[in-house]
């Protein structure tokens, strides 16, 4: 039976990612390898914790003898990278864990991957590497890279390691960018479950800025079938950009959110601008679509529905990470805002 490590498998993407796998190709061993950090969460894999194809390795990406120990225990055949620190905000008030796991993790991962000769590495990267677009136009694949935070630093510091291990080793590599993920399971600190939980408790939501900042939101089931597309039939060495077709003002969103849930508008509290916000991201997703025969399926209305009535299925388990880790330390960074 084939096997398949994915990293960071706990988190948002990683979740749902490994429960698509895990439904879709049923000749293939999963195992997930999470260091748990606040944003890992073993209960979103609940439901697939008894599966004998599923294995979880808990452990850091860069704890190099970790990560050898779990490649020659398991030789992968194909890896997926997701671990990463991946909110941009906590990346402006500390980038040290930033630099560590979204770079020196990658490296290790790597050369771990290039030991055991796995045949095929998928770096999961992000449309915030190419920084930020005006009014017009979209990135695509040879948009050069102008990371503006240090989150996409380090992210676009780790798709080059991984370029420069393709050139150097011919590591067998992808590289994937895609937009805003929305869908169930993601952290809310994100704008989409942040607003949602922050709403159904009539607490404020925290645009910030002018509010017209504009992101291309794309299902995180999209965003996981194009990754499966690219990890069996992309190219060595290419880059594949994902997005979703659906372009969206914050505070449009913000109001859609607020229609959706049924509650007013005086809920919107506009706030401090992140420093170094991006202004619009738009993703131009041809390749991916002529090369892999992908497609985004989502329409973001349906999509946006079906994800707020999941969340309102599962107040306990938003609850549950707010009454924590979570709380503490946005109270202890923000003053109180939330
Ligand atoms: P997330 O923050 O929800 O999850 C990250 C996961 O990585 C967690 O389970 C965490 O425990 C794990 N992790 C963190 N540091 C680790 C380490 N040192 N060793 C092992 N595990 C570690 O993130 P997400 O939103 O699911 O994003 C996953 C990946 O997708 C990231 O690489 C991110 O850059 C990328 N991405 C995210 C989006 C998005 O909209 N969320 C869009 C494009 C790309
Ligand atoms: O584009 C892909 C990226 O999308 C991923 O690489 C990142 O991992 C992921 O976190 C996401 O980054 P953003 O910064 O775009 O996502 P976030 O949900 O933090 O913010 C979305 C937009 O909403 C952004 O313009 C900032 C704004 N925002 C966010 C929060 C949390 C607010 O106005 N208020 C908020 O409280």
């Amino acid at each position: 039976m084939p096997t398949l490590l994915v990293t960071g498998g706990c988190g948002f993407i990683g979740a749902n990612f490994i429960r698509w796998q895990l439904q879709t190709h049923a000749d293939q061993k999963v195992v997930n390898l999470d260091k748990l950090t606040y944003a890992g969460n073993p209960e979103n894999l609940a439901d697939v914790a008894s599966d004998p194809r599923y294995v979880f390795e808990h452990g850091d990406i860069c704890d190099r003898e970790f990560v050898d120990r779990v490649l020659k225990d398991h030789q992968p055949d194909l890896v997926v990278n997701f671990a990463a620190e991946s909110h941009v905000d906590r990346s402006i008030l500390d980038s040290g864990p930033f630099v560590r796991t979204n770079i020196v993790g990658t490296q290790i991962l790597m050369d771990a991957c290039r030991a055991v000769g796995t045949q095929r590495y998928l770096q999961v990267s992000t449309d915030e590497v190419y920084g930020s677009l005006g009014a017009e136009g979209f990135f695509t694949e040879e948009t050069p890279l102008a990371p503006n935070s240090p989150y996409s630093a380090s992210k676009a510091a780790a798709d080059l390691l991984v370029r420069g291990y393709v050139h150097t080793f011919g590591f067998p590599a992808v590289i994937t960018r895609c937009s805003n993920n929305y869908g169930p399971y993601q952290f809310p600190e994100k704008l989409i479950p942040l607003f949602i939980s922050n709403a159904l408790k009539d607490q404020a939501l925290p645009v910030y800025g002018t509010g017209h900042n504009v992101r291309d939101w794309i299902h995180v089931l999209d965003h996981g079938r194009g990754i499966d597309a690219a990890l069996r039939r992309g190219r060595v060495g290419e880059v594949y950009n994902f997005g979703g077709h659906s372009e969206v003002r914050n505070i449009d969103l913000t109001l859609t959110l607020l229609e959706l849930l049924g509650k007013p508008k005086t809920l919107i509290k506009y706030v401090t601008d992140r420093p170094g916000h991006d202004l619009r991201y738009a993703i131009d997703c041809a390749k991916a679509e002529t090369e892999l025969g992908w497609k985004p399926q989502y329409n973001f209305r349906d999509g946006l529905r079906e994800t707020i009535d999941w969340y309102l299925a599962n107040t306990a388990w938003i609850d549950r990470i707010k009454s924590g880790e979570y709380r503490k330390y946005y109270e202890q960074q923000y003053g109180g805002r939330l």
